[in-house]
């Protein structure tokens, strides 16, 4: 039986598998708060709720069953990406406002508040916690950086040490999750492939510094990047730096799509695989991509009841997909896995969700396939439009970041020549081709090109691979019209599609509309928008993710 760590939540003690994230306990609480307090009571409890309160039928008096937080115009909102990108998980913990649940384990005696609870007591108004206005940064100094400790960083990180390299790895998800990204979240004790095993054990081989929880958000001078933890910060120096900051999911607005129990489909998974609870609930798997039946297997294998899988793409695209499978053998035996682990469950293609209905939180799901719609009922809506790459951290630097994706050479070398760039950051290509990519940057980092060289045929294998990939998950015109006019596209600001509709680029809508200037930076609406509206972000600025006031004064 795995230990248990217990803590406080919104003041009612629960307990919870030691590992697990925040989020987790916030849920736990929350089903058993709603289950064993009489529906009336939930009810007064939010009508207390001072300031004001949207349209009940929008969800919010009794959305205090499932809410973490209360949007701007007063929405129950609940975690989307589980992986630290949108912040509608966002709570206090131990007065620490604005603690990002997903990424923050729980801790014996930690003191949790929702922000849907704490804002009952204080009108909407943040209250500042400084905790310090001098920063006292701890410095780190290694001659190869590596910045993600998903299959990108831990390959370029294993090349490079194996060069004789000092390196160290920086990753935003915490211990235990970290290092393994998003497909081997957790997975350093007990690996759920031969792969990730392999990989696993030549880690322990060589000598790699982590620090874990860290998430890198600004760069003061050229080879310093600046880093925030929980409890401090980071100035870590570096001679080369390879960046593997990897992918997040593409979320698109449609109506009901902010309801608390509409997820990323990663995004379940990721807090599934830190406990947080499926099991009986009845899902439906939607979107585009391969990540949706591994998603789908996923939460069945725990327990959850995967009610369909809604795959945009068409039939056509599918099948000349599959016949590009051959010769990858790894992939074939993937896909073989999932069908029998997801026998019985109906996979549609040409099939996509057009609304999420629920008063308070979602129920059912309307989708469309063909001229023909209907409604399914189910707890969860586990929705992922394929991948975008992570350029932020790139673009901030002044690495050539095009469409979409980080520009780089041979040697995986960007525009800057002491940065390399590998995995999904590159461009969606899978997992064997951010393993060969990493390896290539941390040999070149190490000034091992003729060894890279040899990694050159496989990785041009695994780039076919993934132009197949991206052709076939390519999105349909069709889902530009999924947006109603009242939709919520920018999320942290409550920005309607009508709105933005009035708007002629990016830049615009973030001056007049506030689109993209709250906690998430953008990096869910401005994807939207760049495929609503064909915008582009023009620039980014530090930081590149929300800091604490104290870790900006740097000195
Ligand atoms: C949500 C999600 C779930 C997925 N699940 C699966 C799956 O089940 N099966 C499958 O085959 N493929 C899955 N994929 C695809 C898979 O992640 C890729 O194919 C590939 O493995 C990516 O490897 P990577 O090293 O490039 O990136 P990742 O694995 O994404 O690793 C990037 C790492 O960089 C860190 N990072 C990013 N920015 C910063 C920063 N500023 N500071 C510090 N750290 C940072 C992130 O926390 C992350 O750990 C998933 C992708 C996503 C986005
Ligand atoms: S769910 Fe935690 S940041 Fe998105």
């Amino acid at each position: 039986m795995p230990e248990n760590v217990t803590l406080q939540v919104n003041g009612e003690s629960v307990s919870v598998p030691a590992g697990s994230m925040v989020s987790t306990a916030i849920a736990i609480a929350q089903a058993s708060f709603s289950s064993t307090k009489p529906h009336e009571e939930n009810t007064k409890k939010a009508e207390n709720v001072s300031g004001s309160l949207r349209d009940s039928s929008r969800g919010v008096v009794e959305g205090t069953a499932l809410a973490f937080r209360r949007s701007v115009t007063g929405e129950a909102r609940a975690p989307l990406c589980g992986m630290g990108i949108c912040f509608e998980c966002r709570v206090t913990i131990n007065g620490q406002p604005h603690s990002r649940s997903c990424q923050i384990p729980a801790a014996n005696g930690q003191n949790v508040v929702t922000e849907w609870e704490r804002m009952k007591d204080e009108c909407g108004m943040m209250t500042f916690h400084p905790s310090s206005f001098i920063l006292h940064p701890s410095s780190v100094e290694t001659e190869v950086l590596v910045i993600g400790a998903g299959p990108a960083g831990i390959a370029a990180a294993i090349r490079a040490a194996e060069g004789g390299k000092q390196v160290c790895v920086v990753d935003d998800n915490p211990a235990p999750a970290s290092p393994g990204g998003q497909i081997w979240r957790g997975d350093q004790a007990r690996p759920s492939s031969a792969e990730a095993k392999e990989w696993f054990e030549r880690l322990k081989r060589v000598n790699v510094s982590f620090i874990h929880g860290a998430r890198i958000f600004a760069q003061p001078e050229a080879g310093c990047l600046l880093a925030e933890t929980t409890d401090g910060s980071y100035e870590l120096r570096f001679e080369k730096l390879v960046l593997a900051t990897g992918a997040r999911e593409r979320f698109l607005p449609f109506p009901g799509w902010t309801l608390p129990g509409v997820m990323g489909a990663g995004g379940l998974q990721a807090l599934a695989k830190s406990g947080f609870p499926v099991a009986g609930k009845r899902v439906v798997v939607a979107g585009s991509g391969p990540l949706l039946m591994a998603v789908a297997a996923y939460l069945r294998k725990h327990g959850a009841e995967i009610v369909l899988i809604a795959e945009q793409a068409s039939w056509s695209r599918l099948i000349r997909f599959g016949s590009a499978l051959f010769g990858q053998p790894s992939k074939i035996s993937q896909a073989i896995n999932f069908k029998k682990q997801l026998a019985g469950v109906h996979y549609l293609p040409g099939c996509w969700p057009i609304t999420a209905k629920g008063k308070y939180k979602l129920e059912a799901v309307t989708l469309r396939r063909g001229d023909k719609t209907w409604d399914v009922d189910c707890d969860y809506l586990a929705c992922g439009f394929y991948l975008l790459p992570n350029t932020e951290l790139a673009g901030l630097l002044g690495c050539e970041v095009k469409n979409g994706a980080v520009s780089v050479n041979e040697f995986q070398q960007t525009s800057l020549s002491n940065v390399y760039c590998a995995g999904e950051t590159t461009g969606i290509g899978g997992l064997e081709l951010s393993l060969v990519e990493g390896q290539i940057a941390g040999l070149a980092a190490a000034s091992y090109e003729n060894v890279a060289r040899r990694l050159f045929a496989e990785r041009a294998k695994q780039q076919r691979f993934a132009e197949v990939l991206n052709r076939t998950f390519a999105l349909r015109e069709e889902l530009r019209a999924l947006p109603t006019a009242d939709t919520l596209v920018c999320r942290c600001e409550d920005v309607s599609f009508e709105r933005l509709q009035k708007q002629g680029s990016w830049r615009e809508a973030k001056l007049q509309m506030r689109c993209g200037m709250g906690p998430c930076q953008g990096r869910i609406c401005g994807a939207a928008t760049e495929f609503l509206f064909g915008w582009g972000m023009e620039s980014v600025r530090p930081p590149v993710f929300p800091v604490r006031l104290e870790n900006l004064t740097y000195p």
